[in-house]
């Protein structure tokens, strides 16, 4: 199938650009192919939806909320439709991808809701017969890049609060899940949203996402990807004075005391470890144990690791699904050969696997590799894959250090039966998001979702925090005593 941009309301069919195939990382199956927008398609987007957003801001929010309502019954009726399309192109086995299709309809439905809501404050004036409030204000058009691991959770994490808030947007999804992008619009063209106000272009991050970036007309960016791309997108939207949402990598842990129920920390390791083969910027690649339960824990683990099937993720009896595509198998074999020189000792994994029907897409064995240095590199950079390193410790001081020290601070957890210890720990990681006695991943759509520093720049999407990324602050001073009243200075008199 070939998939089209979808610009101004209208499926744009242009057989002067190129295009580029899309594969099931399950069998190398070729699913269709999208087309490689140039520049030009981008500045036709912008122009649509500058155009569109004069209206759509006009709208009162809570109409805009019904149209949320509308898509989030959309993707109730094709949950298994969409699921089935994402595990396909994606690769995450088929009961995640319903998870995440779930995640959408959950966004929607938050979504909308804030289309009565939308709060600002009013405050008393310091001055008589005086009025003061703040209301959210859109910031005009959005610029929206996805990545492939969360395709259509993620685009909901930043299409609806700026939808709702009365912006309108242009959206590049990865180039490895476009369907995720194209049923997505199809649901905004179902459901009548102006022409305009969703805008749709696919193409490469350097032409594409980089055209976005330092277009005028778009004032706010939304990026989620990887540290490395999203610091260059930092420097370009700076550049131009744009506000520049990121949500990049991690290197998140999962912290093990020596009073935890280690049943529970197994179940949470490997859900938040081999979930969606390690590809989520939540999983948890770090296994900080205690020194008096390392063993027991250490082999549990083989021994669970083990039974996981591996495999083609549309067949509800596999547990792990592909990586995305060959560049990341190869990235973290890379990484896997990297620890076994540094001398990390490992225990089960560390190959790409190819027998069978394996040969024909892309598949890396669970990896667990243990008595990791906390410095060294496996236990440092992001390998996004089915890959943990276990690291002994002797306290939950040095759990702490160890788990903070890292460049990334998205997501942390930690197992103990000790309730001060837990609040200790919850105080002291240094992440945007801290489990207690559950994995790494998981985060639900009405909190905020991001980290600390090298994962991201201060903003959130998910959550109340969303709408900050989405909206202005406008403060509004209503005199109406009917003189000319100075703030600072009259109300001294
Ligand atoms: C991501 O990996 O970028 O918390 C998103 C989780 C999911 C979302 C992950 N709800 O694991």
């Amino acid at each position: 199938m070939k998939l089209l941009n979808f610009i101004g309301g209208e499926w744009i069919e242009d057989n002067s650009l190129q295009t580029m195939p899309v594969i099931n990382p399950a069998n190398g199956e070729q699913l269709g192919t999208i087309p490689l927008s140039t520049k030009f398609q981008v500045e036709i987007a912008a122009q649509k939806a500058k155009e569109a957003q004069k209206q759509w801001a006009l709208v009162p929010a809570p109409k805009r909320a019904d149209y949320l309502y509308e898509i989030a019954f959309k993707l109730k009726e094709k949950k298994e439709h969409l699921a089935q399309i994402l595990t396909k192109e994606m690769g995450k086995v088929i009961e995640e991808a319903r998870g995440e299709v779930q995640e959408g309809i959950d966004m929607a439905l938050y979504m909308a809701a804030e289309g009565r809501r939308l709060f600002g404050e009013t405050v008393p004036s310091e001055l008589p017969n005086k009025f003061a409030m703040s209301v959210r204000a859109p910031i005009g058009v959005a610029g929206l890049i996805t990545p492939w691991n969360f395709p259509i959770a993620i685009a909901t994490w930043k299409s609806f609060p700026a939808l709702v808030a009365g912006n309108t947007v242009i959206w590049k999804p990865s180039n490895e899940t476009p369907f995720m992008a194209y049923e997505l619009a199809k649901i905004f063209e179902e459901v009548g949203l102006p022409p305009g106000v969703v805008n749709v272009v696919f193409g490469s991050g350097p032409t594409v996402g980089t055209a976005i970036v330092e277009h005028p007309d778009i004032r706010v960016i939304s990026f989620t990807g990887s540290t490395t791309t999203g610091s260059k997108v930092a420097e370009l939207g700076g550049k131009h004075l744009k506000k520049v949402s990121l949500e990049m990598g991690g290197k998140n842990a999962v912290i093990v005391m020596d009073d935890a129920n280690l049943d529970l920390a197994l179940e949470g390791i490997l859900w938040s470890a081999f979930g969606t083969a390690g590809q989520r910027c939540t999983a948890c690649s770090r296994v900080i144990v205690h020194k008096n339960v390392k063993q027991e824990l250490e082999n549990r683990l083989v021994e669970a690791t083990k039974q996981l099937t591996i495999g083609d993720g549309l067949d509800p009896s596999v547990k792990v699904g592909p990586v995305i595509n060959k560049a990341a198998l190869e990235k973290i074999n890379h990484y896997v050969q990297i620890g076994k020189q540094q001398g990390a000792n490992l225990l089960i994994g560390g190959e790409i696997l190819s027998e069978g029907e394996l040969s024909k897409g892309y598949y890396y064995a669970p990896t667990i590799f243990t008595d990791v240095e906390a410095t060294s590199i496996l236990a440092q950079e992001e390998i996004f894959g089915p890959v943990i390193s276990i690291i002994e410790v002797s306290s939950l001081e040095e759990a702490i250090e160890v788990n903070n020290g890292v460049k990334f601070g998205l997501s942390s957890s930690i197992f103990s039966q000790d309730i001060n210890k837990i609040f200790k720990a919850q105080q002291l990681l240094d992440t945007g998001i801290v489990y207690v006695n559950a994995g790494t991943t998981g985060a639900e759509i009405h909190l905020p979702f991001g980290g600390t520093k090298g994962t991201g720049n201060g903003h959130r999407d998910s959550g109340q925090a969303a709408l900050d990324v989405y909206t202005e602050w406008k403060s509004i001073y209503v005199d109406y005593s009917g003189k000319l009243q100075r703030a600072q200075i009259d109300n001294n008199a």
